[in-house]
């Protein structure tokens, strides 16, 4: 995990490399200050040399500079580094979420997709960091100032390690309990993520619900939870505080007691004892920082997880070694298919589906909320792959073809369609980026979009909001449906894609369809019978399993499913759920 991290430092290796180094530095010249203290003092001070008071002062000033230019280095290059560490991850973690499937999608969650990009990259190049700059420098300067202390004093040093073998246990037992609590207050974080997302995503319909109140309420006892946690946390390591300055000054005590008769019995230079003052602070100091340090990593510890997983995810689906890239014709034939959407054992919603579609035909498929017609369409774009059985293309298994080739050739437009902000134009080309306007213009009129399109006041450049907010449900659907036609592909799903365009409308497109596609192989969905009956022939689904195939006359007469609706939709009210489908 850690080496596969790693490897996203690339070109901020030497950023990498050179902060620790510079913090050495600074380290170095920080524990060589208090020496030149002690010279101040020692050969100028108490003799009266004023000529050596200069000198040391001189260099003092100069090693002050010197720290301070590699501390500033240092700070930089731990920026540099960790933001471009941060973004190198987050264009890998984009390019590998571009190449899942669907499946993979439904693995991780949108919102969980977000936040693992965002809040986990930036909680990693927080510690990244801090590390970079601290990882270094805090064993560092314990080390050079207790092999400095021992040089000076070995009885002074002996407080030395008293101090740091209290601070040390007290720190670590402290960092210890609190690690525990924000791995806690991380867990109750991502609930908090998926809650504000899901939240924000839907706000339209949490406002038509009036379910404000609720999800109100719902949204404080999450941040009530994490606020009480983090409090928790964070009090513990306040603590900190105290008992560090409890160790400085029983420390300063000790060492100006037992100093005094040092230099009583002239075992030790008043310069020296000053030293002595300075390191065993810097000492307590980084001990403080290596507790934090295990706080950071910690803290950074589950994010990292997360990140590894989106990175580590391997799409599903995958090319083919020798792929086709021809598609030869529109048919579809499913070959004895299963399908189930995990396969942990659960049932299958599709089960043993055997049909064959010739290219060119139109097929209408029906059934009830739940019955599988979006599965069942999904599995021959390749969107998901068939558990058993095998989906054909141009007498081919979908899973010879190149992706894209298949994708290009079998148009989709889902059942949850979107549009993306940009103008109309942009959004159309997304079918072919290289349509002309002519071409745009065209599908539009197939997909009886041009009619609206031509009344906005901008036309065809009218500008889409993210989401497609600023079209009503039916323009939106015939954009959608324009946009698949421009890709001028083999075959052409409509999963319930005329749901929200009234049936006039609905009729002109499939008229259009038919005169100026017939070429293409068409698969509608449908609710409403009416939009199906000019099929040349429809499928009846029922609990994923296929009830009826013929033409309309053929399922009026034998299928029992399909005569149900027929007539209550005919008789003026009712639609597929109402009677039949459901049973
Ligand atoms: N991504 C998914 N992961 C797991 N199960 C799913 C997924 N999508 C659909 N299902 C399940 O598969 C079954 C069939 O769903 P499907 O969407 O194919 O029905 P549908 O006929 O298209 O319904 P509708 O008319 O409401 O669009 C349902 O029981 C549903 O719960
Ligand atoms: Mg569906």
């Amino acid at each position: 995990m850690v080496k596969k991290l790693a490897s996203y430092i690339k070109e901020f290796k030497l950023a990498t490399i050179l902060t620790p180094t510079c913090a050495a530095l600074e380290v170095v010249m920080e524990t060589l200050l208090p020496l030149m203290m002690a010279g101040i003092i020692d050969k100028g001070i108490t003799p009266g040399n004023m000529h050596e008071v200069y000198k040391y002062g001189a260099i003092m000033i100069a090693m002050a500079v010197l720290s301070l230019t590699f501390g500033i280095i240092a700070g930089r290059l731990a920026a540099n580094a960790g933001a471009g560490f941060a973004a190198n991850i987050r264009k890998a973690m984009y390019d590998n979420i571009q190449t899942f499937a669907f499946k993979n999608i439904d693995k991780f969650s949108t919102s969980g997709l977000v936040t693992r990009m965002t809040t986990d990259v930036t909680n990693l190049q927080n510690a990244f960091q801090m590390i970079l700059r601290m990882c270094v420098r805090a064993p560092m300067t314990l080390i050079c100032a207790l092999v400095m202390a021992f040089s000076i004093s070995f009885k002074m040093s002996m407080i030395f390690i008293g101090a740091v073998l209290f601070l040390g246990t007290v720190l670590f037992t402290i960092v210890k309990i609190t690690m525990k609590l924000f791995e806690q207050v991380f867990k109750r974080y991502d609930d908090l993520n998926e809650s504000v997302q899901e939240n924000v995503n839907a706000i339209r319909v949490v406002k038509s619900f009036v379910r404000e109140d609720y999800e109100r309420k719902k949204f404080n006892t999450a941040a009530d939870n994490i606020y009480k946690m983090f409090v928790k946390a964070e009090s513990n390591i306040a603590l900190n505080a105290p008992v560090m300055n409890l160790t400085v000054y029983s420390c300063v005590l000790g060492i100006a007691w037992l100093g005094a008769h040092l230099i009583a019995s002239d075992e030790l230079t008043t310069g020296e004892l000053t030293t002595l003052l300075s390191y065993i602070m810097a000492i307590l100091f980084s001990l403080m920082m290596l507790s934090m340090i295990f706080v950071m990593i910690t803290i950074s510890l589950a994010s990292v997880r997360r990140i590894y997983e989106v990175l580590s995810e391997e799409s599903s689906l995958v090319n083919p070694e020798n792929p086709d890239y021809e598609v030869p014709d529109g048919s579809v034939d499913f070959d004895h298919v299963t399908f189930s959407y995990n396969t942990s054992g659960t049932r299958p919603v599709l089960k043993d589906i055997d049909l064959h579609i010739k290219s060119g035909e139109t097929i209408g498929i029906i059934g009830g909320t739940g019955s599988s017609k979006s599965s069942l369409v999904n599995l021959i774009s390749r969107l998901y792959d068939v558990t058993e059985g095998a989906v054909k293309v141009g007498g081919k298994d979908v899973r010879t073809y190149d992706l894209e080739t298949l994708r290009n050739n079998v148009a989709v437009v889902l059942q949850k369609n979107v549009l993306f902000s940009g103008s109309i134009l942009d959004n159309l080309r997304w079918g072919d980026e290289n349509a002309t306007e002519e071409e745009c213009i065209r599908a539009c009129k197939l997909a009886c979009a041009d009619e609206f399109i031509t009344q906005m006041p901008d036309g065809y450049e009218t500008h889409i909001e993210q989401g497609g907010t600023n079209v009503s449900g039916g323009q939106k659907q015939r954009l959608c449906i324009a946009r698949a036609l421009l890709k001028k592909p083999k075959i052409l799903i409509l999963d319930d894609s005329t749901s929200a365009v009234d049936t006039a409308t609905d009729a002109r497109i499939r008229k259009a369809f038919r005169e100026e596609i017939p070429g293409t192989t068409k698969f509608i969905i449908a609710q409403r019978i009416s939009s199906v009956q000019d099929a040349d022939r429809i499928i009846v689904l029922e609990n994923g399993e296929v009830d009826g195939f013929g033409t309309h006359e053929e399922l009026l007469a034998g299928n029992e499913i399909y005569k149900e609706v027929f007539d209550s939709q005919t008789q003026g009210s009712g639609d597929f759920d109402e009677k039949g489908g459901e049973a």
